[in-house]
């Protein structure tokens, strides 16, 4: 049997997220939600993955090289959706379809669910499960003998009676089917129903009345196949796979002090006994190495080799690259920069766009000014290198290896290595100040002499 053609259902309008961003683009741990069924349909040896969209192709940008994108033309339901897709769909290879909205399912229930239709000859295999709650999803109607009759939507009123809203079992929108039978019942399902649309789920209903036989495969944890269709729903998943990545680095190694206050996105790596304490974000494609300590900070999409400590209060930016031990401590804010093996940035800065060297220390409030109005300049620091409290850097500039520069400089001339670059203005000090400005008892401004007088 050819590997199965994977079919993800992402064209609807998402009307109940109130957004201008379709549903599936919504973000879940730095993953829009349409890419998680994607992936877990890749680790669970899909073929061909295709992924339906509206005619706008939003989805285009964010879909990996290799899935195919087909689009709905008219926001026709679910079932109109799959046909869509029916080009990409050969004949001698199962079909799943999995909703684009159901981001928790795993490649194992995606596998367990081909295994029991393969098992069983059905024409089409449904993916249930039991809820407590079951309010707004389809449920599933079963005969006398616990056949599978067919599922009634409850999405809009009119189409399931009060007796079939009590049933907690509900259609989890993921199937395997038959190629040549689905591609022979979707041209025949109506829109006759609540909702003026093609319900996928109607093809079970046909395929039974054709004589096919129809199955389910009940999951047991409901929590994977929990649909978003709001942002409350969105935030109850997010829980859900928070946790589970959470999980996954502790039993790999590393101390998350507070889970409930750290955040970790899907595509982040961490090192073994590296320490995460408590109000902690780290987002993106973030990379951390071994033995790093990161205290309430906040990482994007940057790189931290073994042995770095960050924060408290650290906030480092996309592009940003800490190498071995190097240390950026509290209010320090770095972008698009490379810090050297052991440089420490402790205090109160702004580091963009820079090359620090290796052993290299910038003092509190080391700023470079990047930015002139038009374009973003570098900044090069040397190794072994020493900048001066309140140093602001004016780049393009370069302080050379083992230089100095004074406290309160603003540089915008090169340093040469081994140099100090002194740029501020000189010391001067006005002798017998304070018996010619006294302050007034009430707190008022400095009695000045010219008003009166002068009391020698
Ligand atoms: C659907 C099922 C319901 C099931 C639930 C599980 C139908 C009619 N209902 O309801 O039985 O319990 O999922 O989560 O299938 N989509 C399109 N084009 C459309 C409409 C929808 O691509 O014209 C896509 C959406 O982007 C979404 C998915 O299909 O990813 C499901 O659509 P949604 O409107 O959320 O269906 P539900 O009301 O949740
Ligand atoms: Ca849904």
């Amino acid at each position: 049997m050819s590997a199965p053609t994977v079919v993800i259902l992402a064209a609807g309008q998402g009307t109940r997220m109130h957004s201008a961003t379709p549903k599936v683009l919504h973000e879940l741990c730095g993953r829009p939600l349409v890419l998680w069924p994607v992936h877990a349909a890749q680790d669970a040896g899909a073929g061909t993955v295709v992924v339906v969209d509206s005619p706008a192709r939003a989805l285009e940008a964010v879909l990996p090289e290799g899935v195919q994108l087909a689009v709905q033309q008219r926001p026709d339901g679910t079932g109109g959706a799959t046909a869509a897709a029916i080009a990409s769909i050969r004949d001698d290879a199962p079909v799943l379809v999995i909703a684009g909205d159901v981001p928790l399912l795993s490649a194992r229930t995606i596998a367990e669910l081909l295994d029991a239709h393969a098992a069983s000859g059905a024409a089409a295999t449904m993916a249930t499960t039991v809820l407590d709650d079951p309010s707004g999803y389809g449920r599933v109607v079963r005969d006398s003998h616990g056949a599978v009759l067919r599922v009634v939507e409850t999405k809009a009123d009119g189409d399931a009676t009060a007796a079939e809203l009590a049933i907690r079992e509900v259609n989890t929108g993921i199937f395997a089917f038959d190629a040549p039978a689905l591609r022979a019942a979707l041209p025949r399902l109506s829109t006759d129903n609540a909702q003026r649309e093609l319900y996928l789920p109607q093809v079970l209903d046909l395929l039974i009345a054709d004589g096919h036989k129809v199955g389910a495969h009940v999951i047991a944890d409901h929590r994977e196949v929990l649909g978003v269709n709001d942002r409350s729903d969105l935030a109850r998943v997010r829980a859900l796979a928070q946790a589970a990545i959470h999980e996954r680095h502790m039993l790999a190694g590393v101390t998350i002090l507070d889970p409930a206050s750290t955040v970790i996105d899907i595509d982040v790596r961490i090192g073994q006994d590296t320490l995460i304490e408590p109000f902690t974000s780290i987002r993106g494609h973030t990379t951390i190495g071994r033995e790093c300590t990161i205290r309430c900070s906040y990482l994007i999409d940057c790189t931290l080799e073994n042995g770095v400590n960050v924060g408290p209060f650290g906030y480092l930016r996309p592009g940003t690259v800490l190498r071995e031990g190097a240390k950026v401590g509290t209010f320090v804010e770095v972008k698009n920069s490379d810090i050297g093996a052991a440089s420490k940035v402790p205090h109160l800065s702004y580091i963009g766009d820079a090359h620090v060297g290796a052993g290299t220390n910038l003092g509190a409030a080391t700023i470079t000014a990047n930015y002139d109005g038009r374009a973003k300049h570098r900044t090069r620091v040397g190794a072994g290198a020493f900048t001066g409290v309140d140093t602001t850097l004016v780049a393009p500039v370069s302080v050379g290896d083992g230089a100095y520069t004074g406290a309160g400089s603003v540089i915008t001339e090169d340093v040469p290595p081994g140099a100090l670059g002194i740029a501020r203005e000189r010391q001067r000090n006005i002798h017998g100040y304070s018996e010619r400005a006294t302050p007034s008892l009430d707190g008022d401004a400095p009695r000045a002499s010219s008003q009166h007088g002068d009391p020698q």
